[in-house]
């Protein structure tokens, strides 16, 4: 499973190049799949979630390689609508099949998506889409089996602004008869990301970004090559560990209007930011002070922060309060990062934490995606050695986490 053996207490000191983000990758592959041309996509991070969706690709006869940073993807010599359930429990973006099967086939085979364990996370939102849409959905003995006579473009209420049925839903209107209306979709930069993907191929959409998105039906779709955003959930993080070490860090390549709310978050509690283009620096001044946060659909503060700024607030002064409001079991990092010295309560969806001076080096588990990345934070700050067990969730959204550290000065090593 693999573990970081951190010893902490050294500032972080650099400059790091962000990679092309998860969340935009994840769904473009699921798109790649929408016509037999050669699609490319630039700087595609070498994360397990890409490896993940690549092999649910290449089950189905789909090609993809790697050529440097890019990924190089090939659906001409697609061969099924079907996903094995081993390959869709792997991430929860195996969902975004469903919607893309059925633009190519009018059919799809699937079973419930996998991905971290932060709640519940039904499809409900994307089923019952899917079916406005004109599919007839069974589930058998755990198999979700869809199929549609034709594909007829409607008006789409969305209960919950959630981010995979809004780009479940894109994928699966893209060739659909008439134009599809998504209102209350989620606005997430990936979405925009995910739109501007699919236009680049000749599809029609508008409005991601804001909450009624538009998709005019085509006929088919031809190859790209495409840079999505870069991640800003990863700069987010390596902020975060520059605030945390009382450190300094250059990001590149970043869009700092995507982490606005995390940027000036980061100015209450002690850091100089300043912003050129797409570089950010940060330099922390020292005297962390704590603040309160509530996580929500974007613009509201990011849920897939939530965690890394949570480690912060552990050695930022005064009381702290953390409310998640997206994700029913997303504090899973609170017992961890108690074992190492922080003054965390939870109540429900609240979290109020009592800042420390310090924290201490102990032996935590990684328990999901960004709750394990926060435990590194942790780490980075606290006083002697910390072991962080089971960093194959981290491996899923970071790339190479251990080895960026360590460029920035942290004393940090891998060990399977
Ligand atoms: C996406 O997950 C991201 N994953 C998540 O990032 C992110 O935390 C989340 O959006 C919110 O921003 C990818 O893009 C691959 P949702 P998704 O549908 O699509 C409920 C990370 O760390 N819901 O917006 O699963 C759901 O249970 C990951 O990179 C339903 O009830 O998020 C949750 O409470 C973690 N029924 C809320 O909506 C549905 O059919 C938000 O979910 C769908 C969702």
């Amino acid at each position: 499973m693999g573990k970081y053996i951190i010893n902490g207490g050294r500032k972080l000191s650099g400059s790091i190049k962000l990679e092309s983000a998860k969340n935009a990758v994840l769904p473009m592959l699921a798109a790649s799949i929408l016509t037999d041309e050669e699609v490319v996509i630039k700087n595609c991070p070498k994360i397990k979630d890409v490896y993940a969706m690549i092999n649910i690709l290449s089950s189905i006869g789909v090609t993809c390689k790697f050529e440097n940073q890019n990924l190089i993807v090939d659906a001409s010599g697609i061969n099924s609508y079907a996903i094995n359930q081993d390959l869709a429990g792997e991430l929860r973006s195996s969902i975004f099949m469903l919607g893309a099967l059925l633009s190519r086939f009018k059919r799809a085979r699937m079973f419930s998506p996998g991905g971290c364990n932060i709640g519940l996370r039904p499809i409900d939102i994307h089923i019952s889409a899917l079916e406005r849409l004109g599919t007839i959905i069974h589930e058998i003995s755990g198999e979700i089996i869809c199929s549609a006579k034709s594909i007829c473009g409607k008006e789409i209420y969305l209960d919950f602004p959630s981010v995979g049925a809004t780009e479940n839903i894109m994928l699966a209107s893209v060739f659909a008869k008439g134009k599809t209306q998504i209102f209350n979709a989620a606005k997430e930069p990936e979405i925009v990301d995910l739109m501007n993907f699919l236009n680049s191929m000749g599809a029609r959409i508008y409005g991601a970004g804001t909450s009624t998105i538009l998709i005019e039906g085509v006929k088919k779709l031809h190859g790209t090559e495409y840079q999505p955003i870069t991640d800003r959930i990863e700069a987010g993080t390596y902020l975060i560990a520059a605030a945390i070490s009382g450190g300094e860090i250059e990001l590149t390549n970043c869009n700092s209007k995507n982490i606005s709310f995390l940027i000036h978050k980061l100015c209450d509690n002690a850091c100089k930011i300043t912003i050129n283009n797409d570089i950010i620096y940060l330099n922390y001044k020292g005297g962390r002070k704590g603040f309160s946060l509530s996580t929500g659909p974007y613009p509201f503060f990011p849920t897939d922060l939530q965690a890394q700024t949570m480690s912060l607030l552990s050695v930022s002064d005064g009381v702290s309060l953390v409310t998640e409001n997206v994700f029913e079991m997303r504090f899973r990092h609170v017992p961890e990062l108690v074992k190492m010295g922080a003054n965390i309560c939870v109540k429900g969806q609240n979290a109020i934490i009592t800042g420390v001076e310090r924290l201490n080096g102990a032996c935590v588990t990684a328990m999901d995606l960004r709750g394990g990345a926060a435990l590194v934070l942790a780490g980075v700050n606290a006083e002697g050695q910390t072991v962080v067990n089971d960093v194959h969730h981290i491996e899923r959204g970071y790339s190479s986490m251990d080895i960026k550290l360590r460029q920035l000065g942290a004393d940090i090593i891998k060990e399977n």
